[in-house]
């Protein structure tokens, strides 16, 4: 069975609070008892001794009729049985007139007449408690008789049985009041707790983003704000991964598309000369080159994304890495009658992944060439101190509008889609060289003015 938490705390107080209260009152009462039975003790004792100086002149001359009176007289004063015995525990006088003359075995008696003051009490099914007293009547150093007082001390029981059911009442009572205040504290964090767990549900059937009220600032207030924190990033990153997977299969369509138009045709009329089929074949080997481009940025981001243990970190020297990027691009520079420069002092060697960061530059060099005009220049650029690294791309292109540049590192983005998918880019180049310093703790700039040109700067810390 399942037994909410509210009721165990619940239950958990009751039981403790009434424990305690049992126990205190266990005690309670055994004390209260001790200190009635003390206190009616003592008053008897005085009693018994007040009689027995009254009764000392009378008993060595066996004044019977006195000594009656005497018994009889503080009997009815008392309210209880008074006996008076002379030295050989005879009766002499006797409250209640019965037993006068008798000589009855009483050990309290017997122990008194020895000069002892005794005090009992005992219990018996038909009158219930009774409490004895004996004490010596003494004539100078002579014991001459001794003062027996029997009192029925029930009203003590009851008295006791009152208090007994007030302190079980009140028990029970805090028990109960105890129980109600720990079910309403026990749905003071409940509450909260069901609704995170709901929202944890919710989440689970993939309902991201979801959000808990918790108004408390508490331990179970961090819990909620921690939760919906969680939640909104997960929704950030579900969105985010549809958005690119949008992104990706609609760039992959494009050259598909193309291709299929191109072998469709191929397979309608096949070409007659020699020149037509290589016209298509480089259409057709365009098309692939691009796929495959795209397929492996796809690849690169889904590898940096991992994570930075990924990072094969080693001493890079700095100026021969610009030199390669601008070895592999001359091609493509001289198309344009572009000249690439490389500008870096001595041979440099700084902590990173060579092939990440060569990646990088090569995407920056890259852009640089593709969005200069032709006869303009392409500057590599090293400057370095003791903890931070710069390179910096310097081109002298079309520029970047100041619109563009804040959603320039974003995937898939490109600032004039159309032309720039004839030219072959789908925006993934500079995400990828953001992704590659961020992993090596660095930063990326840019800083463009249209018409005059670009320049970013990959800052790498040592
Ligand atoms: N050096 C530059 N000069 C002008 N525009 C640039 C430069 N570098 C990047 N861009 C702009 O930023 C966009 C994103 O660049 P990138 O991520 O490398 O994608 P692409 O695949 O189009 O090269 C480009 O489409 C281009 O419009
Ligand atoms: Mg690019």
């Amino acid at each position: 069975m399942r037994i909410k938490l509210g009721s165990k705390i619940g239950l958990t107080y009751l039981v403790i609070i009434f424990t305690v209260m049992l126990l205190f009152a266990y005690f309670t009462l055994l004390d209260i008892e001790q200190s009635f039975i003390n206190e009616r003790k003592n008053a008897l004792l005085s009693y018994a001794n007040i009689i027995a100086e009254r009764a000392a002149p009378y008993l060595p001359e066996q004044d019977t009729a006195y000594l009656n009176y005497l018994a009889e007289d503080f009997g009815e004063n008392i309210g209880h049985r008074v006996l008076i015995f002379d030295s050989n525990g005879i009766i002499l006088g006797d409250s209640s007139g019965l037993n006068r003359g008798h000589k009855p075995t009483i050990p309290s008696v017997a122990a008194s007449l020895q000069g002892e003051s005794v005090s009992q009490t005992n219990r018996y099914p038909d009158f219930g408690r009774l409490l004895y007293l004996a004490v010596p009547v003494a004539a100078g150093q002579q014991i001459v008789g001794a003062i027996f007082i029997s009192a029925d001390i029930n009203d003590i029981d009851m008295r006791l049985a009152q208090t007994r059911n007030r302190l079980l009442l009140v028990a029970a009572g805090s028990a109960v009041f105890a129980f109600l205040l720990s079910l309403l504290l026990a749905r003071i964090i409940t509450v909260p707790v069901a609704r995170l767990t709901r929202a944890a549900a919710k989440m689970s059937a993939g309902d991201y983003g979801c959000q808990v009220k918790v108004g408390s600032r508490d331990e179970l207030g961090q819990l909620a704000a921690s939760f919906n924190e969680m939640s909104k990033k997960i929704q950030r990153e579900d969105e985010f991964r549809r958005q690119f997977i949008a992104d990706a299969s609609h760039e992959l369509r494009s050259p598909v598309a193309s291709l299929k138009v191109l072998v469709e045709s191929l397979l309608l009329k096949p070409p007659e000369s020699k020149e037509e089929t290589m016209e298509f074949l480089t259409d057709i080997n365009g098309q692939l080159d691009r796929m495959s481009k795209l397929i492996n940025d796809l690849l690169l981001l889904s590898k940096i994304e991992k994570n930075e243990a990924s990072l094969n970190k080693e001493p890079v020297p700095i100026r021969q890495l610009l030199v390669e990027v601008k070895e592999s691009l001359r091609p493509l520079a001289a198309d344009k009658q572009i000249e690439i420069t490389v500008t870096a002092g001595d041979g440099i060697l700084w902590p990173a992944d060579r092939d990440m960061l060569y990646r990088a530059v090569y995407n920056l060099a890259d852009n640089a060439i593709k969005y200069s005009p032709a006869n303009s220049q392409v500057q590599l650029i090293r400057t370095a101190d003791e903890e931070k690294l710069a390179i910096r791309v310097k081109d002298q292109g079309i520029g970047i509008a100041h619109e563009h540049l804040g959603k320039l590192f974003t995937r898939f983005y490109r600032v004039d889609k159309a032309r720039e998918r004839a030219t072959g880019g789908v925006g993934l180049g500079l995400s990828i060289v953001q992704e590659i310093v961020n992993l090596h703790g660095g930063q990326i700039s840019v800083t463009s003015v249209p018409g005059c040109g670009t320049e970013f700067v990959i800052n790498l810390p040592s």
